[in-house]
């Protein structure tokens, strides 16, 4: 079933609009003078809070960090260990999903996240995480 099928619990729409808003807002942020590829993610938390991440470029190029990971990893830093979704914007006219790296942090903290894929003027996916990464590996395997 298509995570757009799915109910959304409690979350009203408004709610969706505001993450991905806030994703829009956080991209606007995004460091990435080598790419030029501006990425934003708005991670949301068990009790509504909504915490946002950009890409983060460097000289290096491989030192890289993904708008997801710094969402994630702002979050857990604040204190929050449980997430319901994940909203993430780039100005491309076709869906950009999260990448195999990100999809593992995303996973291993967040579990089967709802990913909302987006871009500056309008939703472009609806996906379950588990569906974006079968076969995971994580703790409950070590
Ligand atoms: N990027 C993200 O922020 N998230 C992804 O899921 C894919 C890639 C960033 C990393 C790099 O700064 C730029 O996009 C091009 O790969």
């Amino acid at each position: 079933m298509a995570a757009s099928d799915q109910p959304t619990g409690q979350r009203t729409p408004e709610t969706l609009v505001d993450l991905v808003a806030a994703a829009r807002r956080a991209r606007e942020r995004a460091i990435a003078p080598f790419s030029n590829f501006r990425v934003g993610a708005a991670l949301e938390t068990a009790d509504g809070t909504i915490v946002t991440g950009c890409n983060i470029e460097n000289a290096t190029y491989g030192l890289t960090i993904c708008a997801e990971r710094v969402a994630v990893f702002k979050a857990l830093s604040e204190g929050h260990r449980a997430f319901t979704r994940l909203a993430l914007v780039v100005d491309m006219p076709s869906p950009t999903p999260p990448c195999g790296a990100c999809r593992q942090i995303l996973w291993e903290f967040g579990g089967n996240l709802e990913i909302l894929l987006a871009n500056l003027t309008e939703d472009t996916g609806r996906h379950w995480l588990g569906d974006l990464l079968p076969l995971p590996f994580d703790a409950r395997l070590l």
